[in-house]
């Protein structure tokens, strides 16, 4: 085993065995990657550090009655300042890979212009410590924290925006390149235009059609732009992109419903993928984003990708809506009977066979990692040293088995990077709800591993031992 901290510790440690949850062990390929995935805002607090400005997450969640218990991300997990002990409780535990996202305010605080050096010390000390302990990195370039006064601009809805990504996405890698192999330039773009700019209950709260519209055009510009743009300066990167994929439901066999199910799978999945991996718009938009489109776009858009990130978390059952912005698709009711996790998510493990079968037959099979799955659950108060989620710990052996099924039937899947090391700062609902493997107390800071990280370390040393 790793060497333990020094400081005293009670209860089960990381590689300690722990009984395995019934349902059988999954079987993954030697050469796997294991990993555990966070995101700036949602961990590292310090947002007046070393010249950091705001982002529109700062400004969203200051904002009276956007979050649900009133939290921010002003101190988060206080990542910033104790990223060197949550380094040593991922050696701990295991971890083969991390993936975490650059803050753009820490990097470029008004967005264009002066690169902040203090801003990039902190990812260089992140990526030597990680190194150090045999941790491989896996950068992102944008989870959603972008810089207040791009906001001030227009945000996504200015298309100068895929050169303001490009610049950035420079000046990070023209300091961290040497030693991160993996770049993700965007996460989940639908997701941050459905949620951001559609539905408007994550920032920066715009809301209606033709803002969402503007706000995926020019994410996906922005990501074709800014993988290019990598590329050029060093050829031996990875170069990627990070989508959340679900297998779209009708909530009823109605005619209606099973269009606006359609529908819903184009703005959720393939919004995000045809113009990737087909270099155009899917069927159901192909006009509404033609208005956008400018002559080169979707050549910018469609460049090889060394790797796909797919966030799976389960699917949706979708109805119709006149009312919904998203072209009258709305959340339906789930079939009697659907496991759900707290936020009331449906729980498949199949769906994420299904979402990754998808990209073998439909997209070419390009060689994918799970970049985040995971589960929020009412976790108990940590006693004896670790916390019990045996739910948690069930999804995961259940998604797990899932992956090594998905790739015996061919799917080029290459890793899995659970998503959260750390219960953190998520997003509308604040605090209140974990999706770590490791607890955090928000009062104290402490850190405890769930029976889940547990679960995982076992699994990671036994895959790794060959057994
Ligand atoms: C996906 C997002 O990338 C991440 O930031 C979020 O915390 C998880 N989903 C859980 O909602």
């Amino acid at each position: 085993l790793p060497a333990l901290p020094a400081r005293a510790q009670t209860g089960p440690q990381p590689g300690d065995v722990q009984p395995l949850p019934p349902g059988g062990v999954p079987q993954l390929p030697a050469g796997f990657l294991w990993g555990a995935s966070t995101s700036s805002y949602q961990i590292e607090g310090a947002v007046k550090a070393d010249g950091r400005r705001p982002s529109i997450w700062d400004t969203f969640s200051h904002t009276p009655g956007k979050i649900a218990d009133g939290t921010n991300g002003d101190v988060a997990c206080d990542h910033y300042n104790r990223y060197a002990d949550d380094v040593e409780l991922m050696a701990r535990l295991g971890l083969q890979s991390y993936r975490f996202s650059i803050a753009w305010p820490r990097i470029v605080p008004e967005g264009t212009g002066q690169v902040n050096a203090a801003g990039l010390d902190f990812y260089d000390r992140l990526v030597d410590k990680l190194l150090s302990r045999n941790i491989l990195p896996m950068a992102c370039l944008y989870h959603w924290d972008l810089p207040q006064a791009l906001q001030d601009r227009g945000g996504w809805h200015n298309r100068d925006i895929a050169n303001w990504f490009a610049d950035y996405a420079r000046a990070v890698v023209g300091r961290l390149g040497d030693r991160v192999k993996p770049w993700a330039m965007l996460n989940e773009p639908s997701v941050h235009a459905i949620f951001g700019h559609g539905f408007g209950n994550h920032a920066p709260g715009l809301t209606g059609w033709p803002s969402y519209v503007m706000a995926q055009h020019h994410q996906n510009l922005a990501q074709g732009v800014g993988a290019a743009a990598v590329r050029a300066l060093r050829s031996d990167l990875k170069v990627g992109t990070v989508f959340s994929l679900q297998p779209i439901f009708p909530a009823s066999q109605q005619e209606a419903d099973i269009a606006a199910a359609q529908r819903f799978d184009a703005c959720w999945n393939t919004i995000n993928l045809d113009p990737l991996f087909h270099g155009r718009y899917p069927a159901p938009f192909e006009n509404v984003f033609a208005q956008l489109v400018k002559p080169g776009d979707m050549e910018a858009i469609r460049v090889p990708v060394d790797f796909l990130g797919v966030n799976y978390y389960g699917p949706s059952y979708i109805k119709h809506d006149p009312a919904a912005f998203l072209a009258q698709a709305g959340y339906g009711a789930l079939p009697p009977g659907t496991p759900t996790t707290l936020l009331g998510w449906p729980i498949s493990a199949q769906g994420m066979v299904e979402v990754l079968k998808r990209l073998r037959d439909s997209y070419g099979n390009p060689p994918v990692f799970i970049t985040e799955n995971g589960a929020c659950y009412e976790d108990p108060a940590p006693a004896n040293g670790t916390v019990q989620d045996p739910e948690r710990t069930e999804y995961f052996r259940a998604h797990l088995t899932a992956a090594g099924e998905a790739i015996a039937q061919g799917c080029a899947l290459n890793g899995y990077f659970a998503w959260s090391l750390l219960d953190n700062f998520e997003w509308a609902e604040g605090e209140r709800r974990r999706f770590g493997v490791v607890h955090v107390d928000f009062e104290t800071q402490q850190r405890t591993p769930k029976s889940s990280a547990l679960y995982l370390s076992q699994l990671i040393r036994a895959h790794r031992a060959g057994v």
